[in-house]
């Protein structure tokens, strides 16, 4: 049978293979699944918990807002995590956690083919490029292979906590807008 988004969705819920499953509903990634762009979060909060959708609660609203101001609906791109379940009282997700969901953003990627691959957070770009800090790297594009770019972005919580890094946030999204725009071929 292929594989396509919602019978990935299906296996995720009937999938045991992370302990997190016990305290916590499987989230899956959501949008266009021939999305140019895949944005990746570290692991739900209690709203996408609860909901079991990524990204609704006060970071997914900012990103919402992030993502309009570059003229972009959720509906244009894929939002997806790092980890499916949400770790409880919101800690750090561990490195094993990490590893036992990654081969569902692995699939993820795999079905969607994004040409852009936006890391937000240390989390998800640590899974790209172990080296490389997000307070250095974000708002540059990062070449992954000859087809995927990488862009990193901190994660909008972080500007909940750290009002400084709201504007920067505001940056990077138009430093990816005028990526994307470049590498977009003109409309004859
Ligand atoms: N933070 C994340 O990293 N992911 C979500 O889905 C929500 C908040």
């Amino acid at each position: 049978m292929e594989l396509t988004l919602p019978l990935l969705q299906e296996k995720l819920k009937a999938w045991k293979g992370c302990p997190l499953h016990e305290t916590a509903n499987a989230v899956l990634g959501e949008g266009n699944a021939h999305a140019k762009v895949l944005f990746i979060g570290e692991a739900p909060g209690e709203q996408e918990n609860r909901l079991g959708r990524p990204f609704v609660g006060p970071a997914g609203k900012f990103l919402d807002e992030l993502l309009g101001s570059i003229g972009l609906r959720r509906e244009d791109v894929y939002i997806s995590n790092v980890v499916k379940y949400r770790p409880p009282a919101n800690r750090d997700p561990t490195d094993e956690e990490k590893a036992q969901c990654m081969p569902w953003l692995q699939l993820e990627i795999a079905l969607i083919k994004p040409k852009v691959i936006v890391p937000l957070g240390r989390h998800a770009l640590g899974h790209f490029f172990p080296k490389l800090s997000i307070s250095v790297a974000h708002g540059t594009p990062q070449k992954l292979t000859d087809e995927v770019t990488v862009f990193p972005i901190y994660h909008p919580a972080a500007a909940l906590h750290n009002g400084n890094l709201r504007q920067s946030l505001f940056d990077d999204f138009k430093a990816l807008d005028n990526f994307l725009q470049s590498t977009t071929p003109p409309t004859p």
